[in-house]
């Protein structure tokens, strides 16, 4: 008898579509795996959000096996078998999600504002230009949803990007500087206020310094219109990195 073995991954079709223990069994693998870049929900950070890849089951495939040359992301198809990656393709496919109602606004007029009256530009980095004290925004548009992008704009509060809390200092001879941190511990705090300048204190040598888990970055929500924003949020889309 001859049997045929097909070549790993040769198959186009998830066997696991659908299957509600097999995606749990890939949102373990998800959470191990991918989490660190992708977040827990699959909904983007150092990485892309996956929830709105666009990509089909056999595309996703190649993605995990293969990677993306050049770029973070890394291969596993030398460090998983076939069958796990396609549980991973079935936990993506059932975490997608649709932007509810696209966004209307200029991108143009968004872009305006980000260097103009918004200063967003002023703390970000989009592209070539900006400061570097808060997140670099070049890739945004493929890491994050629509909602997500409003929201930070509205309530920077509520979604803190991972190492970017605040440290407030009072020196010894009573002069107060907060900035973006850098590092922290028991015994040193380093940060990076909004002109850049980097400042880098022990503990013993001030008064106080304490580590504020809220965001440097201000509300728009009163300074800038729902139209406003949503020039914003348009622009931001379209940050997707040198391609
Ligand atoms: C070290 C960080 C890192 C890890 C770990 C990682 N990724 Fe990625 N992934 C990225 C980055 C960065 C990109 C975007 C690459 C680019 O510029 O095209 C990406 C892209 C992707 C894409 C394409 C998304 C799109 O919209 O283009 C998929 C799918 C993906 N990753 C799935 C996974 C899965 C599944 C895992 C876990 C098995 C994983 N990644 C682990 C960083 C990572
Ligand atoms: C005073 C500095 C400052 C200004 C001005 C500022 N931001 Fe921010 N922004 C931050 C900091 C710090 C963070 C990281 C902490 C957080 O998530 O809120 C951040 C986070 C963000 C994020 C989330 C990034 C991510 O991947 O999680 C977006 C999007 C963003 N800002 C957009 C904007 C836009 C658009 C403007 C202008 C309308 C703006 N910011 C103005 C400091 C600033």
């Amino acid at each position: 008898m001859i049997v045929i073995l097909a070549p790993l991954g040769a198959q186009t079709k998830n066997p696991f579509d659908g299957n509600r223990a097999e995606i749990d069994v890939g949102r373990g693998i998800f959470r191990i795996y991918c989490s660190p870049c992708h977040g827990i929900k699959a909904d983007g950070g150092r990485g892309p959000d996956l929830t709105l890849a666009a990509a089909n089951d056999e595309g996703l495939f190649k993605i995990i096996t293969s990677g993306i040359e050049g770029t973070e992301m890394p291969s596993y198809g030398d460090r998983m078998d076939a069958d796990s990656i396609w549980r991973l393709v079935a936990y993506i496919r059932s975490a997608a999600r649709k932007e509810t109602s696209p966004v209307r606004g200029s991108a143009s007029n968004g872009e305006k504002l980000f260097w103009g009256k918004g200063g967003c530009g002023n703390c970000h980095r989009a592209g070539q230009r900006g400061s570097r004290m808060a997140p670099d925004l070049s890739m945004i548009g493929r890491s994050r949803s629509a909602g997500f992008l409003r929201e930070s704009m509205t309530g920077p509060n509520a979604t803190i990007s991972p190492g970017y809390n605040t440290i407030a200092v009072e020196t010894s001879d009573g002069r107060k500087i907060s900035g973006v941190q850098r590092a922290y511990d028991a015994f040193s705090a380093q940060f990076v206020d909004a002109k850049d300048n980097y400042y880098s204190f022990l503990r013993e040598e001030v008064k106080s310094m304490t580590r504020e888990v809220k965001s440097m970055m201000p509300s728009y929500s009163k300074s800038l219109s729902a139209q406003e924003l949503n020039d914003l949020v348009v622009y931001m889309g379209t940050l997707r990195g040198a391609k």
